[in-house]
């Protein structure tokens, strides 16, 4: 329980460069007040302690503005930020590391019982005002722009906007494909930071990566050259990065990802 604790908290420092410490964010953050109350909540449910789930879930949108039904189904590391005014529906399914923002809506279009919520991927980030509506899928690591309405299954990593939402297709730039190679051979996110993270720190490590692979580019070719002078010079291999070289900047409690 402590262990799911430490990761919800450390989840939120992970989507928030405003948060500072770990008392701040047991005290200040309504997004894991409601998390915490509808783990309990949910737990009730299951008992079949459906009254009381109810109740508790009501306590916790009078302290926090945030509607979860305690039927719902909710993964690791789940983080609302801000908050208020987000609904969560009873039959919503909602994976891994997925992030809100206020004012989304994970509602449905119809009065009928049964699965009527939407189903969202792991990584799955909703903007702002967002509304999710209907029971259909929301594919891993896809994006919902602030206050779009989407109403048709969205496919994993898609990014999503406007009213009726729609996917708008970015193609990479070759700076985000090389990164997404580097992330994959490592198996974990070494750069550490998204779009939506403005870390300056982060991002500083992110330039000096790219630097370091203009760097090696530059020195790749230069051997590449002297290499028709001297068929010798520098065949081997440079030594590769190794995981247990970034363990020293990850959080303790942190799982490896993916
Ligand atoms: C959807 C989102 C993830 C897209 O980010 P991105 O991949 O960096 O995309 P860009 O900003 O390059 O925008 C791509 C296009 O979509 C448009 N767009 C982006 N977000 C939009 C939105 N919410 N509604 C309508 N159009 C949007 C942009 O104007 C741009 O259009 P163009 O190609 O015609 O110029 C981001 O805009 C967003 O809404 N994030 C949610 C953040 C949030 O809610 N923060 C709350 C903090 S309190």
């Amino acid at each position: 329980m402590f262990e799911r604790l430490r990761e919800d908290v450390s989840s939120v420092f992970h989507r928030d460069p405003a948060a500072r410490n770990t008392f701040e964010v047991l005290t200040n953050y309504p997004g894991l007040h409601a998390l915490l109350l509808h783990r309990f909540a949910h737990w009730l449910w299951n008992l079949g302690l459906k009254w009381l789930a109810r109740t508790i879930s009501t306590i916790s949108r009078w302290l926090t503005g945030i509607e979860i039904h305690p039927g719902a189904t909710i993964g690791r590391r789940f983080f609302i930020d801000h908050g208020m005014g987000v609904v969560i529906g009873e039959t919503t399914v909602i994976g891994d590391d997925v992030t809100l923002y206020q004012g989304v809506t994970l509602g449905g279009t119809s009065w009928n019982k049964g699965k009527r919520h939407p189903t969202i991927g792991n990584g799955v980030v909703v903007g702002a005002g967002a509304k999710i509506l209907g029971p259909f899928e929301v594919g891993e690591g896809a994006k919902v722009g602030s206050n779009s309405v989407v109403t048709k299954e969205v496919p994993a990593g898609a990014t999503v906007v406007g009213i009726p939402g729609r996917v708008i297709i970015k193609r990479q730039t070759e700076d985000e494909v090389r990164r997404k190679e580097m992330e994959e051979r490592m198996g974990f996110d070494a750069y550490g930071v998204t779009e939506e993270m403005p870390d300056p720190v982060a991002r500083a490590v992110r330039s000096l990566l790219d630097h370091m692979h203009a760097v090696d580019d530059r020195i790749d070719s230069m051997c590449k050259a002297l290499r028709t002078v001297n068929s010798e010079y520098q065949n081997g291999e440079l030594p590769p990065l190794q995981e247990e070289d970034f363990d020293c900047v990850r959080d303790p409690g942190e799982e490896k990802q993916g």
